[in-house]
């Protein structure tokens, strides 16, 4: 039988980026095998994301085009699955059911375990739906990629340390889509990263909602906090570089301001939310941190690393907001000076304690404070980006770049550096002399191999990946 193809579009957080290859790699053992083209596939997932409303909606958009291409694989002969799985799944499956017969299973993220079960199901009785949150650990049951599959996804992964979260900030759906806080054991993520690290990984970015709760078990049989995770993990021969998010300033706990202070491949550059500026917003939000105890904790992570750079997210137009309180959040951001950082209209999630608030700000004061928050945002990254002008920095290559002869990597700072070279540096981490900045890329050439490699350039970067959480 030729192998079934296999089509999943990630939304939102990098969870969902590791969860959609978790999901793959089970679909392997079922004879699937990736496709890039949603006609041309028999399976088609779509891992959605609910933290804000228009996230949702892109689910339903998208659906009404796969409607089409379903039908036009029926016409053609051959028959096409569509499963809804991530967080809209988890917080919407029964609507999605009602509201779209395409669908054929429903699943929520702690079940992806299952999805063949599902799948099977589905053919039989028509429809699967599967939101609950199972008794028995996800992470014991989900296959590991095979070697070809970490080969073929390069030199950086993610690495789920913890997922869920407990600690409820009213605007956020996270704890009742992805569920309570749990934190997967020691041994169980060393294992994960040593495997990396033997198919040629380099770079491990540790992620879970709120990844500095972490507490797993330790091999002692004690909880581990996060700072003595990363130690261990830096340990792994072959992995040169540690990240992770998303981070909680409440749990930013001693043996991670240590790790940092001890640890050559622990990046210096960490996503940190503060969300607002403003106590009285900040109260309401249920964040449990005041701007001075944010402004505080940054201010650990720089006494032990001065070259740190921090992004952020912040919420604009939360219930109840003034001028004033957004006025504090442009005095913190012009306090701490931010290498990038996201910013977001308030959207109301159903279901969520900020949902059912009175005060609502208006769509022209949300859409004005978001462009002069975002401007500071820009010029403050562009700063960042600027300063590495003239610089020697580290990168590690990951891949050919379109450009041809272009190899492309990133700094300590997650900004795309690009140099001519051959691609046998693809997986090093070699100095490069900054000449220019295109956009958000550096441009610049190999430094001399017999200079030491520098990591010193507080060379500033949009933070590229997509976050999560907190
Ligand atoms: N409205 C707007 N932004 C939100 N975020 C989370 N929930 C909401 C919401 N209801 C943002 C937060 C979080 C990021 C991932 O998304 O800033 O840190
Ligand atoms: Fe948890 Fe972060 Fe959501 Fe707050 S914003 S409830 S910390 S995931």
């Amino acid at each position: 039988m030729p192998p079934r193809k296999l089509h999943i579009k990630s939304y939102g957080c990098q969870m969902n980026v590791y969860d959609a290859q978790r999901m793959a790699d089970t679909l392997a053992g079922e004879g699937f095998v990736e496709t890039a083209s949603a006609e041309e596939a028999d399976l088609v997932i779509l891992n959605t994301c609910h933290i804000r409303e228009k996230a949702s909606e892109k689910v339903y958009s998208e659906l009404g085009r796969l409607r089409a291409a379903k039908d036009q694989a029926a016409r053609d002969g051959r028959g096409m699955s569509v499963v809804v799985a991530g967080c809209v799944a988890q917080a919407e499956g029964d609507e999605i059911i009602r509201r779209a017969p395409v669908v054929d299973v429903v699943v929520g993220p702690q079940s992806y375990h299952h999805l063949p079960q599902l799948l099977a199901r589905a053919k039989a009785d028509g429809r699967a739906l599967e939101t609950e949150f199972p008794v028995e650990d996800k992470f014991g049951f989900l296959p590991q990629p095979s070697r070809r599959a970490i080969r073929a996804r390069g030199v950086s992964a993610f690495v789920t340390v913890q997922e869920g979260c407990d600690k409820f900030c009213t605007f956020c759906v996270v704890p009742y889509t992805r569920g309570a806080e749990m934190s997967r054991p020691v041994e169980m993520i060393v294992e994960d990263v040593q495997r990396l690290a033997d198919n040629g990984v380099r770079e491990i970015t540790l992620i879970g909602q709120n990844v500095n709760a972490y507490h797993g078990d330790g091999p002692d049989g004690r909880p581990w906090p996060f700072g003595k995770l990363l130690h261990r993990l830096a340990g792994i021969p072959g992995i040169v570089r540690l990240r992770y998010s998303t981070s909680h300033p409440r749990d930013v706990e001693e043996t991670l301001i240590e790790a940092h202070r001890d640890l050559a491949a622990l990046m210096p550059f960490v996503h940190l939310p503060a969300q607002s500026g403003s106590d009285r917003i900040l109260a309401a939000m249920n964040r449990r941190h005041t701007a001075d105890d944010y402004r505080r904790v940054i201010d650990r992570f720089r006494r032990v690393r001065p070259d740190i750079a921090f992004s952020s997210d912040f919420i604009v137009g939360f219930p109840g907001e003034t001028e004033q309180d957004f006025a504090a959040t442009l005095a913190l951001v012009a306090q701490i000076g931010y290498a990038g950082a996201y910013s977001f209209k308030y959207s109301p999630r159903p279901g969520t304690p900020a949902a059912e608030m009175k005060e609502t700000v208006s769509t022209a004061d949300m859409d004005e404070r978001l462009a002069r928050l975002q401007s500071l945002i820009d010029s403050q990254q562009s700063a960042f980006n600027t300063a590495s002008i003239g610089r020697t920095v580290d990168v590690l290559f990951e891949r050919a770049a379109r450009n041809a002869g272009q190899i492309v990597g990133r700094t300590a700072y997650l900004q795309p550096a690009h140099v001519m070279a051959s691609d046998d540096i693809i997986g090093q981490v070699l100095p490069v002399a900054v000449e220019s900045l295109e956009r958000y890329s550096l441009l610049g050439s190999l430094a001399s191999l017999s200079r030491a490699p520098v990591n010193d350039a507080p060379a500033k970067a949009a933070p590229s990946q997509a976050t999560m959480g907190v």
